[in-house]
């Protein structure tokens, strides 16, 4: 794929999450016009030791596109069979190496945001990884490991001149976590490193923020997360904003509801009813976020236990506010 012509057109792309990025929601983000939809991380080692439940994570529908997969790890070994088990069965467009997963159990292992303190191993796996596939190889990674270590751009050349295709910078430090102000310098520094298109991401809310992204960082497309939850309306929205500089109001609570029950029943379809209710227990409240009077509602289906109570819960809430005054 040629990434940057494809983030011209396309430029909103649906970031990693684990727990959340499966194929329903990848479905509607797709549905939404996301450019590119990252798997969540999946194992090396899980896939290298036939983990059934790691194998079913790289299952990508024949109606899905432009997916992304994404692997953690460091071990040379895994990373290699893992690389070629994606290339030979799953539908993905690129492999990508988590370099920013912040998380102790991953860290421990020296996988995610702690392969940035070993440039010379990041280069190794990635030459590793382009030698056993002809998708191409992306990289995500942090600014750094922490405010006095923020070497980003080094990663950046480094993974580049080993092959990768497209580097997405998330602009905050492992110590940051999720917190604290987004550096948009260091990610624009990254972009004007290499010569392979770059995502910026961090904190987009809304689709002036994404224009912001895009103007300050100068990158190729925005990768957008937490933000879509409950909200999958904003991938078009910041896509319509990017490219013809208007785009549509935000949903109805009727058009809310119904997303959800959709994103359920894609749930339902894919994983079974059981996984279905227990997902939406946390992502059927934020359908609900932000609207008048619904704290009530989305406590209920927070403990919903199966679809028919959620729904049962979401039309309740409607009626209450087709009748308000
Ligand atoms: C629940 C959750 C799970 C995440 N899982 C992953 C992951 O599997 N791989 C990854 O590279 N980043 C992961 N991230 C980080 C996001 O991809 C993204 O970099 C981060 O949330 C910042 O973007 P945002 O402000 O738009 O959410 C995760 C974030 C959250 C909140």
């Amino acid at each position: 794929m040629d990434f940057k012509r494809h983030l011209t057109k396309n430029p909103v792309v649906v970031a990693p999450m684990a727990g959340i990025s499966n194929k329903a929601f990848r479905l509607l983000a797709q549905e939404m016009g996301a450019g590119l939809v990252y798997t969540e991380m999946i194992s090396d080692k899980g896939l290298k030791y036939g983990s059934v439940r790691t194998r079913r994570m790289t299952e990508i529908l024949p109606e899905e596109e432009n997916v992304v997969l994404q692997l953690f790890g460091a071990d040379e070994e895994a990373l290699a069979y893992a690389t070629e088990y994606v290339d030979k069965h799953t539908r993905a467009v690129a492999i990508d190496l988590n370099l920013g997963c912040p998380v102790p159990k991953v860290v421990k292992n020296n996988g995610g945001v702690s392969l940035m303190r070993h440039p010379e191993q990041v280069g190794r796996l990635i030459s590793l990884m382009c030698e056993r596939t002809d998708l191409p190889i992306t990289v995500k990674m942090r600014s750094g490991w922490d405010e006095a270590n923020k070497n980003a751009v080094e990663i950046a050349r480094v993974s580049e001149a080993a092959g990768v295709s497209l580097i997405a910078v998330h602009g905050r430090t492992r110590t940051q976590m999720y917190r604290g102000e987004v550096d948009l310098d260091i990610i624009r520094a990254v972009k004007e490193a290499v010569e392979v298109p770059v995502l910026a991401n961090g904190d987009v809310k809304t689709p002036e923020d994404a224009l912001d992204m895009m103007d300050v960082t100068g990158c190729d497309g925005v990768m957008v997360g937490r933000a879509l939850l409950g909200n999958p309306w904003l991938i078009r929205q910041c896509n319509d904003y990017l490219c013809y500089g208007r785009y549509d109001e935000s949903p109805s609570v009727e058009e809310r509801v119904e997303m959800a029950k959709r994103h359920a029943a894609l749930l339902a379809k894919h994983y079974g009813e059981r996984r279905a209710a227990l997902e939406m227990r946390s992502q059927a409240p934020w359908y609900l976020k932000g609207l008048p009077d619904s704290s009530q509602a989305r406590k209920a289906l927070s403990r919903a236990d199966s679809r028919e109570t959620m729904s049962a819960i979401l039309d309740d809430y409607l009626s209450r506010m087709k009748t308000a005054p």
